[in-house]
């Protein structure tokens, strides 16, 4: 299973930023070990300027692109909505489904976004679907309640024959996205144990094979620790993505050469 390292630029950068960062980044992952796969996650509207940077760099197979969003149609009278067929169209190979920041937000609940995982899956993307509890959840005891609630109904639509490569879980945990706070490795350790039990039960035959990713002000600092922690396979990064310098780092994170 390759460590899928993951960059979620959120409303970040315009056009010539966007391009200079995938080309950067694209120029200090070249050397990137086989048992990895990076992802940007990056704006709408720099998603193709993104894909023709990293293409000019012949880096277009080292490093893929993803929507942040999606709606689940494939075109129509949604106004302000991306499908997945735009996405693919841009150069994208995958989007990301229920972040936290859409969950709170914008009011996304577990049941639309279950629609936009089955549909973005059966439009040919692969699914990044985000879970993970509010502090008050984690404090009242409802993490495993919470978790379980997050991944039936995200996956309800997902056919049991998914292909391991094509879905992944980012758990991160809302109380350390963009706080500094990062979670300790036995939160983690917790938290991806008792999502891979689910995913197990849920997937019998590949679900020792799906991703985990975490998440939650990932640096490259603590990036070597959280990778090789069990059933960490990936790190879902925002705020220390931005600079293609400190992704790259987090990218190599625990690679011997
Ligand atoms: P952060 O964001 O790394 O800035 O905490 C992670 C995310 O929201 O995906």
């Amino acid at each position: 299973m390759k460590l899928l390292m993951a960059a979620n630029w959120k409303m970040f950068k315009k056009l010539d930023e966007a391009a200079r960062s995938a080309r950067d980044l694209a120029a200090l992952v070249k050397n990137l070990p086989p048992d990895r796969e990076v992802v940007l996650f990056t704006p709408f509207t720099t998603l193709r300027a993104c894909f023709e940077a990293l293409s000019s760099a012949g880096a277009q197979s080292l490093v893929q692109l993803g929507g942040q969003n999606c709606y689940p149609a494939r075109e129509g009278a949604f106004t302000g909505e991306i499908s997945p067929d735009m996405l693919l169209d841009c150069g994208c190979a995958h989007v990301l489904v229920g972040h936290s920041e859409r969950r709170a937000l914008f009011a996304e609940s577990d049941d639309f976004i279950g629609k936009k995982c089955a549909f973005a899956l059966s439009s040919g993307l692969k699914v990044m679907l985000c879970i993970g509890e509010t502090l008050g959840e984690r404090d009242g005891a409802m993490l495993r309640p919470v978790l379980e609630r997050q991944l039936a109904e995200g996956l309800a639509g997902v056919p049991d024959a998914v292909p391991a490569e094509n879905l992944a879980i980012a758990y991160e945990p809302v109380w350390a996205i963009g706080t500094g706070r990062v979670a300790t490795p036995p939160d983690i350790l917790g938290a991806h144990a008792l999502i891979r039990s689910f995913l197990k039960r849920r997937f019998p035959t590949q679900g020792d094979e799906l991703r985990i990713l975490y998440g939650g002000s990932v640096k490259p600092e603590n990036a070597p620790e959280i990778i090789s922690l069990d059933n960490v396979n990936g790190v879902l990064v925002g705020g220390a993505s931005l600079q293609a310098d400190s992704f790259s780092r987090i990218v190599f994170a625990g690679h011997r050469s």
